[in-house]
C-alpha cells in the first residue's frame, strides 16, 4: 500500500527514485512525488496527482539534482489524491521532508495541538502531522526529533525522513513493511524489494519497532529509543528481469504466461523420488492436529478454498476457510490442535497478519503459504511454505494464485500421507497429474484467440454470472473477481447447484453465464444446470474439455482447456478465466496492471 523509495549514494537520486517507483507503482498510483537534496541548499520537491507518468514528465522540465532523495507513489487514505496531498511533505521552512505509508491513528488530536502552537498545515493528510511534530521537536538533532515524535504517534506506518542539514535518511517502521538495500558507497530504502532489484540483492528487512539510520556507507538499526539492534542481511534470489515486462504489453499478461514455469519453481525438489510422496520442510507434526482453519484475503482466500477441498479429500481433516478481515474479529474458537494456515502473496496484508496473531494468541499451530521472503508474516509464523512465484507486479494476482494452488496440492498430499489417509496409488496419480500441469497450462494458453472473440462479443455487457462446483467453485469466484478487478464489469459467482436457489431469477439474454463444465464427478449435474440456463434464454459460455463434443450442443460459446485429474483441474481452468478478464479489460481500453481504487498489498485496515 503506497510505495516508498529512498536513495543516498553517488548516483543522481532522482533517476534511482523514478526507476524504483516504476517498479512499485503497483502499490499505489493516484499521485506521486519526490524530493532531492542538493547539498547545502533547500530541498527540491516535485509532486503531482495522477499516475507516475505525470511526475516523470514534471521531472523532465524541472530536473532535480542531488545524490540524496526520497520518492513516493500513493494510494490515498486521508485526503484526496491531489498535488498538495501527494507525498513527500515538507516542513514550513522547506528543510525537512517526510514520506509515510500507513495511517497515523491519533492525527486529529495531534493536529489540534500543533495548530494551537501555530503550525500551518497545507494538506489534508495524516502524514503532515508527522512533519510538524518532528519540526516541533527539532533542536538540531534530527534523529532525536524523530524519536521524540514517534513516542507521540500511534498507528501503523513506515516512515522515511531527511533534513537539508544532514546526509542521512532516517527510516522507522511500525507494521508497514520496509526494506533497506545495501550497496557500495550507496544505500537504498524501499517499501518493497522490486524497487531494489537492479541495484542490489543484499537487503535488511526492518522489523516492527525498528528505526534505521542510513548514510552512504553505513546502516545502523536501532529500536525507537536508540538501542542498537542486530539485523540479518538477506540475499534476494529474484532476478531483475522477473520484474520487467519483457516485451509483453502488461505485467498481468506476462505473469499469466509465466505460470507454467512458476509451477516448476513451486514444485521444485518437493516431489519425493518414489513418485508417491512430497517432501516439505515443515516442523509441524500432523499427528498433533485435528482441524485446519485457512484464512486470507482476496485471491489468496480463493486459493484457500481450493485448499479446503484438497485437504478434506486427501487428508480427511475438517477444514474451514474464512476471509481474514472477518476471522480476526469474530473470536474464532481455536486450540493447540488446530492448524491455522494463512495465505498471502505479499506476506504483509494487515488483515491476514492480524488473523495469524489471533491464531497464535489462542495457541494454534500456524503455517503460512507465502511468496515474499522476509515479509511480516514470515517472521511471525511457525512454518512457511514458500510458493516461489517470483515478483508479481500486476495488481490482479495470477501467477501467485497458481502457485498457491500448487502449494495446497503439496500440503494436502503431505498431510494425507502422514495421516495415512492417502494411498500410494492415489498419491502417485495426483503427483503425475501435477508434474504434467505445466504442459497443460501451455495448452490452455492456446485458447487465447477463442477467449478474445468471446471478450469482444461481450465487452459491452454490464453483468456476468460465473458458475462452478466442487473444487472449481473457487475457480468461478476467482474468475469473477478477476473480471471485476480489471474490467469493472459486475460479476457474481455462485456454486452451480445453488443457481436455482436465487440467481436463476437474473437469467436473461443480457447476462452471460460462464460455467465451468470440465470433466468432474459432478459433470452430469453441471450439464443439467446449463440446460436450466438455456431454457430461460440465458447465454452460456462454458469452459469445457477439448474432447467434449457432446456438450457443444447445449452451450453458446466454448472455451477449451485440456483435461486433467479433477483435483488438479483448478490449476488448468483458472488460466482461461484470467485470460477472459484480461482480454475484456484490454478491449475496454482499461489499465490492466493498475486497476482503479485497488492496491496490491493492503497494509491498512
Ligand atoms: C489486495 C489485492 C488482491 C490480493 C489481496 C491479498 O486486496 O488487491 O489482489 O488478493 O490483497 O493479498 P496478499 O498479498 O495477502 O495475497
Amino acid at each position: 500500500m503506497c510505495g516508498i523509495v529512498g536513495y543516498i549514494g553517488h548516483r543522481q537520486a532522482a533517476d534511482v527514485i523514478l526507476d524504483g517507483l516504476k517498479r512499485l507503482e503497483y502499490r499505489g498510483y493516484d499521485s506521486a512525488g519526490m524530493v532531492v537534496s542538493p547539498q547545502g541548499a533547500n530541498l527540491n520537491l516535485v509532486k503531482r496527482a495522477g499516475k507516475l507518468g505525470v511526475l516523470a514528465e514534471a521531472v523532465k522540465t524541472t530536473p532535480l539534482k542531488g545524490t540524496l532523495g526520497l520518492g513516493h507513489t500513493r494510494w490515498a487514505t486521508h485526503g484526496k489524491p491531489t498535488d498538495i496531498n501527494a507525498h513527500p511533505h515538507l516542513s514550513e521552512d522547506g528543510r525537512l521532508a517526510v514520506i509515510h505509508n500507513g495511517i497515523i491513528e491519533n492525527y486529529l488530536p495531534l493536529k489540534k495541538q500543533l495548530l494551537a502552537k501555530g503550525h500551518v498545515f497545507a494538506s489534508d493528510t495524516d502524514t503532515e502531522v508527522l512533519v510538524h511534530l518532528i519540526e516541533e521537536h527539532y533542536g538540531g538533532d534530527l534523529v532525536a526529533a524523530v524519536r521524540a515524535a514517534l513516542v507521540e504517534v500511534s498507528g501503523a506506518y513506515a516512515l522515511v525522513v531527511f533534513h537539508a542539514d544532514y546526509e542521512l535518511i532516517v527510516a522507522a517502521r511500525a507494521t508497514s513493511p520496509m526494506v533497506i538495500g545495501i550497496g557500495k558507497n550507496e544505500n537504498f530504502v524501499a517499501s518493497d524489494v522490486p524497487a531494489l532489484l537492479p541495484y542490489t540483492r543484499k537487503v535488511v528487512f526492518l522489523h516492527d519497532g525498528d528505526m534505521a539510520l542510513i548514510s552512504r556507507d553505513e546502516i545502523t538499526v536501532t529500536d525507537f529509543v536508540g538501542q542498537v539492534l542486530e539485523r540479518e542481511v538477506s540475499n534476494i534470489d529474484w532476478d531483475a528481469e522477473a520484474a520487467e515486462k519483457s516485451g509483453y504489453p502488461h505485467y498481468m499478461l506476462k505473469e499469466i504466461y509465466e505460470q507454467a514455469s512458476v509451477l516448476q519453481q513451486t514444485f521444485g525438489g518437493r516431489f519425493a523420488a518414489n513418485g508417491s510422496d512430497v517432501a516439505l520442510d515443515l516442523t509441524l507434526n500432523p499427528a498433533l492436529i485435528d482441524r485446519v482453519v485457512i484464512t486470507a484475503a482476496g485471491t489468496a482466500s480463493y486459493a484457500g478454498m481450493v485448499g479446503e477441498y484438497l485437504i478434506e479429500k486427501l487428508a480427511r481433516l475438517p477444514v474451514e476457510v474464512e476471509v481474514a478481515s472477518e476471522f480476526r474479529y469474530r473470536e474464532p474458537v481455536l486450540n493447540e490442535r488446530t492448524l491455522c494456515v494463512v495465505v498471502s502473496q505479499s506476506g504483509e496484508t494487515i488483515d491476514t497478519l492480524e488473523a495469524l496473531r489471533e491464531a497464535k494468541r489462542q495457541g494454534a499451530k500456524t503455517l503460512a503459504i507465502l511468496n515474499v521472503k522476509g515479509s511480516s508474516i514470515s517472521r511471525e509464523v511457525d512454518d512457511v511454505l514458500y510458493i516461489h512465484a517470483g515478483p508479481e507486479i500486476g495488481v490482479a494476482s495470477t501467477k501467485a494464485y497458481m502457485a498457491m494452488l500448487a502449494a495446497f496440492e503439496l500440503l494436502a498430499i503431505w498431510l494425507g500421507r502422514h495421516r495415512g489417509t492417502l494411498s500410494d496409488e492415489r498419491a502417485a496419480e495426483i503427483i503425475r497429474a501435477l508434474r504434467h500441469t505445466p504442459v497443460l497450462i501451455e495448452q490452455a494458453l492456446e485458447s487465447r484467440e477463442q477467449i478474445a472473440q468471446i471478450a469482444e462479443a461481450f465487452k459491452g455487457y454490464n453483468d456476468y454470472l460465473f458458475l462452478g462446483r466442487g473444487i472449481n467453485f473457487p475457480t468461478a469466484l476467482e474468475g469473477a473477481l478477476k473480471l471485476k478487478e480489471i474490467s469493472y464489469i459486475h460479476a457474481e459467482a455462485y456454486a452451480t447447484g445453488e443457481m436455482k436457489h436465487g440467481p436463476i431469477a437474473l437469467i436473461d439474454d443480457d447476462m452471460p453465464v460462464v460455467t465451468i463444465a470440465t470433466k468432474s464427478s459432478l459433470y452430469e449435474k453441471t450439464v443439467s444446470n446449463i440446460q436450466e440456463v438455456k431454457a430461460r434464454d440465458g447465454i452460456v459460455i462454458a469452459l469445457i474439455n477439448e474432447a467434449d463434443e457432446e456438450i457443444k450442443n447445449h452451450i453458446d460459446y466454448a472455451i477449451s482447456v485440456p483435461e486433467t485429474d479433477e483435483l488438479v483441474s483448478p490449476l488448468v481452468n483458472v488460466v482461461a478465466l484470467q485470460l477472459l478478464a484480461y482480454e475484456t479489460a484490454e478491449r475496454l481500453g482499461l489499465d490492466v496492471d493498475q486497476p482503479r481504487n485497488l492496491a496490491k498489498s493492503v497494509t491498512v485496515e
